[in-house]
């Protein structure tokens, strides 16, 4: 049943090019605009809408942290993202405008549909994004958009955060079409880059045999640091993620400007820190602070695991290691830029004799508070 793989985890990365195929069938139509009909909240309901509010655990909640650039870029509309274990205690401000999204792999995340409840309770819709048919969290939701992952059987998950971010994009792509904020050419371009997406996702992952090579000689170390920009704060977050739950290192992501408020004291000679980097293309801002971040840090001695695009020349001097990923929108980079830390924290996972597809400690679905 692992279809030929040791792990389950290793067969789930392998089928993430399907995986996110199959959670865009049907839902691109042949003029390039989305049909999203299951999403069952009425078109007039969703043009009135003055908030998202994304809930979410673990790896759900860094897709949710992605989706806020996306739905505040192409949408206008502000989007706050926070843990659903934290949500309700603070008393969040909700109402009939308000759309809460809660994402869920399992579907039965208590944490996650808690939060939803409350949501309902004080008259916000609630969008469930989940990769399980029949599940509690849709149930209890107005709507539900599935992710087509197919079962994810490991811990960690993998397939299920990729599709989560694709339904995550439609969802803001289909409010910005809805809408028709700022719906032009630049929604329709995001459109049929996402219909070419997989293919990139094939692309990086038959590349990844260097990467394997890298975890192999950090089986010693004990920390990874992980830093991101933009959205590659929250794939820094998921990176450090897989590899606490998989190797039981410790690891921690951060947003690269935050270095110089703290974390850049931990830098020492050695200390393994990946950074992703995004696209030099367009924001170029963004682009050269992250260079300049990586120069700091190796300044100080630390072994640059750099993953960059294809084709970006100006980080080759400070990358100790390089990671490619294929082209892409800076706002779908994460598809293609979180591939490489899942099998890197997978192979180190293995290297440390660990327990791949079920690490110490956890459960797949945390069904308490
Ligand atoms: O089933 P859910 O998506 O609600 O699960 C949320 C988290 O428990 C889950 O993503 C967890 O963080 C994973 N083990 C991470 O790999």
């Amino acid at each position: 049943e692992k279809g030929g793989y040791d792990y389950f985890m290793l067969k789930e990365i392998a089928e993430q090019p399907k995986a996110v195929a199959d959670t865009l069938l049907g839902r691109i139509d042949g003029s390039g605009s989305l049909t999203l009909d299951e999403v069952r909240i009425p078109q007039g309901v969703l043009r009135e809408i003055d908030k998202v509010v994304i809930v979410a655990c673990g790896t759900a909640f860094h897709a949710g942290m992605i989706a806020k650039y996306a739905i505040e870029h192409w949408t206008r509309i502000p989007c706050e993202v926070e843990l659903a274990s934290e949500f309700r205690y603070r008393d969040p401000i909700l109402d009939a405008q308000t759309l809460v999204i809660a994402i869920s792999q399992s579907g039965e995340t208590m944490d996650t549909l808690m939060a939803l409840r409350h949501a309902r309770e004080q008259g916000a819709k609630v969008l469930a994004i989940c990769n399980t048919n029949g599940s509690t969290i849709p149930r209890e939701s107005d709507a539900v958009l599935y992710t087509h992952a197919g079962p994810e059987v490991a811990v960690a998950s993998t397939k299920a955060f990729l599709t989560q971010l694709v339904a995550c994009y439609l969802v803001a792509l289909y409010l910005g079409q809805v809408r028709g904020t700022k719906w032009g050419d630049e929604i329709r371009a995001v459109i049929r880059d996402l219909s070419s997406i997989a293919g990139a996702v094939e692309q990086v992952l038959g590349t990844m045999e260097p990467v394997r090579e890298l975890a192999r000689s950090l089986a010693s170390k004990n920390t990874v640091l992980f830093l991101g920009r933009h959205v590659g704060y929250p794939v820094a977050l998921e990176g450090a993620l897989k590899l606490k739950e998989l190797a039981y290192m410790h690891a921690e992501g951060f947003a690269a400007g935050e270095l110089k408020h703290g974390p850049i004291a931990l830098i020492e000679e050695d200390l393994p820190v990946v950074v992703v980097v995004p696209s030099p293309r367009g924001r170029s801002v963004l682009y050269d602070k992250i260079v300049s971040n990586i120069q700091e840090i190796r300044a100080r001695g630390a072994r640059t695991i750099v993953i960059a695009e294809e084709g970006d020349e100006a980080v080759v001097p400070y990358a100790d290691h390089l990671i490619r990923i294929p082209v892409t929108p800076t706002l779908l980079q994460p598809l293609v830029a979180t591939v490489p830390l899942q099998v890197f924290a997978c192979e180190l996972a293995t290297a440390r004799g660990n327990e791949v597809d079920q690490p110490r400690n956890l459960a797949k679905s945390v069904t308490v508070e």
